[in-house]
């Protein structure tokens, strides 16, 4: 294990996924974690994060008591290097002129941790402090025109430090920066999905033993690889559920039931809720009223088939598909995961009285895909784009009804076809389309005037949909979009297309 000792900020997710993709297992610690814990996780090195402060602000996060007599090798990166430029007896100074963005790097002096890169590189700056003296047994490496130490070390104490961010990719050797520390710090690589897959399994038959668990799919990758990786430790002893409320894209359902099934051979009820939901729905245009009742009738329908199965023999646990980025952001580590109401659907009811199996909660959104995969499951569910629980029913801006269901899938699938066809599908992390069901517009068509509704197309990049950036899709794939909907979609006459990020808009319009 490696832990990446958390300053704040998002810092350290990106830190601790770095590590992982050298294969090093890491976690995330709060940076107020006492020493004692932090070694009784037996790590063997630790990062210490960027972060907000200041480490001469009166309040600054320290480094955690005893972290440089505890005999682990010490990375810091950014705030973490000052932490322990300060810590250790150097000086730390407020700079006149902040460096934020590309720098250039001018190495200076080989050492361990630089050897062998280029004297000049790219790297990701962003700070209003530097370290203006070294502690004492530290050599200076690199520099840039405004930070005197942008880099230092000191191999026999097995201490490194960078100003800079390495695990940003705008630092152009950042990811070998940080696989040379681990190297230096003695960490073997073998944290890989051969040896996830098979200690996770092995822990939820510990976790079960012969006992009985239910899972509700989503349709989501998340829930699939969970249900996939408990099917592989109990077999038959998990039943899966899947509320199909009628909010499903086109195809979507259909797949869950035929080639989830087919892959995993696991026993999946599927509930027809579309009436109910509908009906539930009816001349509500409020999106949290929206949100609500969806959560609530997915509940409701959801507890009745659970019930129905617990005769067959009582459920003790239900799977749940909880990633490591839902886990840090609750407040981190241990204890239940915090549930956001964003993931009342397809995630479920706290007060349902079940043990909950999460054996996904190591786990970021790319290791989980790369885990499905390993286990087998077809590319289609694998690499699926994230999909709202509550489904098409927010993407409606206004009243859902089935008509406007219909006109939606449509456009949806189009944009999902032509996406895949020009072979970007990896490339953007979703691509919501949302239909503008209460505005309407004039066009014209054939030599009539129409009057129809506005789709929105609103493709994203992002790592983790915290933040998100609208994706630059080439203007050919979109002209290829917009000519079929406005050409298939009956009452569908504009096309247009969202460049918002995330903040200040959201992923989604609802
Ligand atoms: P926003 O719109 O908040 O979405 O930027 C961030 C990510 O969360 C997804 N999302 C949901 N997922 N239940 C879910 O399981 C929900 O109620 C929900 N609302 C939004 C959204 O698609 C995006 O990936």
């Amino acid at each position: 294990t490696v832990l990446v000792v958390d300053f704040g900020a998002q810092y350290a997710q990106l830190i601790a996924r770095r590590v992982r993709e050298c294969q090093v297992y890491s976690e995330i610690v709060p940076s107020t974690m006492p020493v004692a814990e932090m070694l009784a996780k037996r790590p063997k090195a630790i990062i210490l994060s960027g972060g907000p402060a200041s480490v001469y602000e009166p309040g600054a996060p320290a480094a955690p008591e005893g972290l440089f007599e505890a005999g682990v090798p010490v990375f810091g990166i950014c705030y973490g290097f000052q932490v322990m430029a300060q810590t250790l007896g150097g000086v730390v100074e407020r700079t006149d002129v902040a460096e934020y963005g590309r720098t250039d790097l001018a190495v200076v002096e080989s050492g361990s941790l630089l050897d062998g890169l280029p004297a000049a590189q790219k790297v990701w700056m962003s700070h209003g402090t530097y370290a203006s003296q070294a502690p004492e047994g530290f050599t200076v490496t690199a520099t840039t025109d405004v930070t005197p130490i942008a880099a230092f070390e000191n191999p026999e104490a097995g201490f490194y430090g960078v100003q800079f961010h390495p695990e940003v990719l705008h630092t152009e050797h950042g990811q070998t920066i940080m696989r040379r520390f681990l190297e230096l710090a003695g960490v073997r690589s073998n944290w890989t999905m051969v040896n996830i897959a098979e200690e996770s399994i092995e822990a939820i038959r510990r976790q079960v033993g012969d006992r009985r668990a239910i899972c509700g799919l989503s349709g989501g990758v998340d829930s699939a690889v969970a249900a996939a990786l408990v099917q592989r430790a109990i077999g038959d002893k998990l039943t899966c559920v899947y509320v199909d409320h009628g909010l499903m894209r086109k195809g979507e359902s259909e797949q869950v039931e035929k080639d989830f099934v087919a892959s995993t051979g696991v026993d999946l009820r599927v509930v027809d809720a579309e009436e109910r939901f509908l009906t539930a729905l009816a001349g509500v245009t409020d999106p949290e009223e929206k949100r609500k009742i969806i959560g609530r009738e997915f509940i409701r329908v959801f507890e009745a088939a659970a019930r129905e199965i617990s005769t067959e023999g009582e459920v003790e646990f239900l799977v749940q598909g909880t990633l490591y980025p839902d886990v840090v952001e609750s407040g981190g580590g241990t204890g239940t995961a915090n549930i956001k109401s964003h993931h009342n659907v397809g995630g479920l009811p706290d007060d349902l009285q079940f043990g909950l199996i999460e054996p996904l909660r190591a786990l970021f959104k790319d290791e989980v895909r790369a885990l499905g995969e390993q286990l087998g499951l077809p590319a289609e569910i694998v690499w699926r784009q994230p999909f709202p629980g509550p489904g098409l029913g927010i993407r409606i801006i206004g009243e859902v009804t089935r008509d406007r269901l219909d006109l939606l899938r449509d456009a949806d699938a189009i944009a999902r076809e032509e996406l895949t066809r020009a072979g970007l599908d990896r490339d953007v992390w979703q691509f919501p389309v949302v239909l503008l069901a209460d505005v309407r517009s004039v066009g014209v068509q054939g030599d009539g005037r129409t009057y129809g509704h506005p789709v929105v197309l609103r493709p994203v990049s992002s790592e983790d949909a915290m933040t998100a950036d609208w994706s630059r899709l080439p203007y050919e794939l979109l002209e290829r979009i917009s000519t079929r909907i406005t050409n298939e979609v009956r009452e569908v006459n504009r096309v247009v297309l969202d460049i918002t990020s995330k903040p200040p808009g959201t992923i989604e319009w609802e």
